[in-house]
């Protein structure tokens, strides 16, 4: 069953949303909580040890009950229902969108093409559960007998970024392995991490959907070259393993084939970690550890498919962000967790969020009259609080932000993590309330700053607030709740899709560079620059005299 095709605009919700948006846009978030002692209890949402407040929006009841009604006109229960019952939803690579299976238990039967994919699911999670343990325990060896000690995952985007992201969120579980990534093409990347192993005692994972991606077939050449300077030909087999779908291309670069994590066409780069793309990361925390995400995961999903949307935790973000995009003009969303664990969390959701949504066109092949993919960026307070916060307090645009605290710390390191939190709490109570004029001069009187000097300074010193943030609040961060939190984020991209008429899951917008960039390193080899515009030809020209 294909998606419905349904311009969100056109929907009667839409046309009240407008409506309600002009009625309260003026209205700001300090006066609804004067007006209502109850918000909070109505905006926010309990579900495991997660707690969403999200009472310091611009909202009032009526806007959630509008946005409901719009996820029900555009048929979101529908696509829910598509989306995991294996559907072939991302259309134009004609591809289920699945996942979820990966997370799912090993009881379910989750069919494509009237397969039912689940026991091939387990037999390679059972695959990645004795490679791991094999290597942790040493059991595994490198060419000379030696046990591993570093493992160095090469891939690029959605190849990198979830295990990336992941390795360093909990390297609280972490074993003794350190575990390095390549992505980056450029040369002083690799080189970096190889001045930092040793090729006796170091495992290579190679992942790569496609076994085709330029960047990372060139690092693992380079990395292969470094590695047979002190080892021979039949090595690599101990050396290097790989996670793809293009089993012939593996074998080439010479991986035994026992040493193949399979992955599948129904699962998306951007959504992979699930995978044994998440190798490195199985590698890194243990297997047990790994399964915890994965099941952190499959809990998020029973509560996005089952629970009403009007206590759906990825719905009403969703919602939210389609509210101030849309309405609101509001460019992008910042990220703000708070700890330092989570600070490849952004990059992470940029391309989950910006490769999914960053569409023009809608499902009925015609360019979007409205807005889409919201632009996502952020780093963990508070070291964000020292360095972009000044634009979200006092700048000219609206910044919905999502602050992310955990009660507990790790270390149980309490004088830590009371000021941690304090400025958590402090900095999205400033951003709802702002500082008035009169707080302002009272602080100047107590000063006893002369009134000229008091009246010449106060407009630069008052701060509006009215600034929408949603504080989610998580007991611990362990490989469940980032398992959940992560799962949280990627169906609140399905549902924004959803509802913007997109496809999510293509990304044909990465490939004009990627074809222009061959072209153009033909030339630079040939050393002859063909027909370019005046611009480009001006630059490469100065590349090739200067290099
Ligand atoms: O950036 C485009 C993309 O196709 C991503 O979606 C994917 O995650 C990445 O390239 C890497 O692709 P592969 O795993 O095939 O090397």
């Amino acid at each position: 069953m294909a998606l419905q095709t349904i311009n969100p605009t056109q929907t009667a919700a839409w046309a009240k949303l407008q409506q309600h948006y002009n009625a309260i846009a003026s209205t700001t978030m300090q006066e609804l909580f004067q007006l209502d002692d109850s918000r909070v209890a109505k905006f926010n949402l309990k579900w495991n040890d997660f707690l969403l407040d999200y009472s310091k929006n611009r909202i009032n009841e009526e806007t959630m009950s509008l946005l409901l009604e719009l996820a029900n006109q555009v048929g979101l229960k529908e696509a829910i229902t598509a989306y995991f019952g294996g559907e072939l939803i991302n259309q134009t690579e004609n591809r289920a969108v699945l996942h979820t299976a990966l997370r799912a238990k090993e009881s379910a039967v989750i069919k494509v093409d009237g397969q039912n994919v689940m026991p091939e699911v387990y037999a390679v999670k059972n695959k990645i559960k004795t490679f791991t343990n094999e290597v942790v325990s040493g059991q595994r060896k490198g060419f000379t007998g030696k046990a591993f000690t570093d493992i160095v995952n090469i891939g690029i985007g959605g190849s990198d970024l979830g295990p990336a992201m992941a390795v360093e969120a909990l390297q609280f579980y972490k074993n003794h392995l350190n575990v390095h990534f390549v992505s980056n093409v450029d040369g002083d990347h690799v080189n970096e991490i190889i001045k930092k192993i040793n090729p006796e005692t170091t495992l290579f994972v190679i992942v790569s959907k496609t076994f085709t991606t330029q960047e990372t077939l060139t690092n693992s050449e380079t990395i292969k070259e470094w590695f047979l300077k002190s080892a021979k030909q039949e090595d690599v087999a101990k050396h290097f393993v790989a996670v793809s779908t293009n089993l012939d291309k593996v074998t080439g670069f010479g991986i035994n084939p026992d040493n193949v994590f399979p992955m599948w066409e129904w699962v998306g780069g951007r959504f992979s970690l699930w995978s044994a793309v998440g190798l490195s990361i199985s590698l890194a925390i243990g297997f047990e550890n790994y399964n915890a995400l994965l099941s952190g995961a499959n809990e998020m999903d029973e509560h996005f498919k089952t629970t009403d949307f009007d206590q759906n935790i990825p719905v009403t973000l969703a919602l939210l962000s389609v509210w101030y995009n849309n309405f609101f003009g509001a460019e992008s969303e910042a990220l703000i967790p708070y700890t330092q664990y989570l600070q490849k969390l952004a990059p992470y959701l940029q391309q989950g969020t910006m490769e999914s949504n960053g569409k023009s066109v809608g499902r009925d092949g015609e360019p979007v009259n409205y807005q889409t993919g919201t632009i996502i960026w952020g780093e963990p307070g508070t070291n964000s609080q020292h360095a972009f916060f000044q634009l979200i307090h006092q700048g000219t645009k609206v910044i919905p932000a999502d602050f992310i605290g955990f009660v507990k710390p790790l270390y149980g390191d309490d004088n830590h993590h009371d000021k941690l939190m304090s400025n958590f709490f402090a900095q999205t109570e400033a951003l709802l309330h702002g500082k008035t004029e009169a707080q302002v001069q009272a602080e100047f009187d107590k000063q006893g700053l002369s009134p000229e000097k008091a009246s010449t300074l106060l407009p630069f010193k008052v701060f509006e607030g009215n600034k929408p943030t949603n504080t989610l609040l998580i007991q611990k961060l362990t490989p469940q709740s980032l398992g959940s939190l992560i799962a949280m984020y990627e169906h609140k991209i399905f549902v924004q899709g959803i509802i913007w008429n997109i496809f999510s899951f293509d990304q044909w917008g990465v490939e004009l560079g990627k074809q222009l960039a061959n072209s153009i390193l033909d030339e630079i080899n040939s050393k002859t620059i063909n027909n370019h515009d005046s611009s480009t030809s001006f630059l490469l020209n100065h590349f090739l005299k200067n290099k």
